[in-house]
């Protein structure tokens, strides 16, 4: 399973990619509005902090608008993944991306139909927006679990990536549905090593290594 930074913070990523915990990047216009500098700077600089692929965002809704901002896109990185949001002009722009061996990442995704789609346009990745389907009172994993079904029952090759990451356990449950990617925000990221039961034991362990060490110095 591959662990995406959904993060446009460079010091964020630097860290991430110091500890070897991540092999990848998502934007999103959201996420680079946040960090106040210029984005077409930004953006080249996260997919030079990156070794795997940074997922950029079209701002145009339009099909022509998207095809030509991804080519600029593209020009930031060779690790450059176009997002595409999942609306016939997107699902027009996917097609026509792949078909020049662009990858896409078909973004903005909440049904599983919108991921068949997604799948049949040849995205390289389909994002599927687990934590704001939960906050309206669906289930976020119930879809990605439909996702996997669909895309197994017909031996798509487009990755599930799972986005919208709130929780620990929506990372847990991506990875016990064997989703192929989580993006996940780095605070959630730090969260994925807490347990109380390790920090009561090392507690303990440095505590009884402080008594050895005492008595050696005796
Ligand atoms: O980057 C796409 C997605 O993960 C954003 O999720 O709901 O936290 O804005 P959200």
């Amino acid at each position: 399973m591959k662990f995406f930074l959904d993060s446009a913070n460079l010091k964020e990523i630097h860290k991430a990619k110091e500890h070897g915990l991540i092999d990848g990047v998502t934007t999103n216009p959201t996420l680079l509005a946040r960090e106040n500098s210029d984005w077409k700077t930004l953006a080249a600089d996260i997919c030079k902090e990156t070794k795997g692929p940074v997922s950029l965002e079209v701002f145009s809704e339009n099909y022509q608008g998207m095809l030509e901002e991804a080519r600029n896109l593209i020009q930031l990185g060779p690790n450059v993944v176009i997002k595409c949001p999942c609306t016939a002009n997107g699902l027009r722009a996917c097609k026509a991306l792949s078909d020049q061996d662009i990858a896409v990442n078909m973004t903005l995704v909440f049904s599983p139909l919108q991921a068949l789609l997604a799948a049949k346009a040849g995205a390289a990745y389909v994002s599927p927006f687990v934590g704001r389907l939960d906050a309206v009172g669906h289930s976020g994993m119930e879809l990605v679990e439909q996702i996997i079904q669909i895309y197994s029952n017909y031996e798509f090759s487009t990755q599930v990536l799972v986005a919208s990451i709130r929780t620990p356990t929506h990372v847990l449950e991506s990875a016990l549905l064997g989703a192929d990617v989580a993006t996940i925000p780095f605070s959630v990221l730090l969260d994925l090593l807490k347990h109380p039961l390790t920090d009561k034991g090392l507690a303990a362990f440095r505590s009884d290594a402080d008594k050895l060490v005492e008595k050696t110095n005796h």
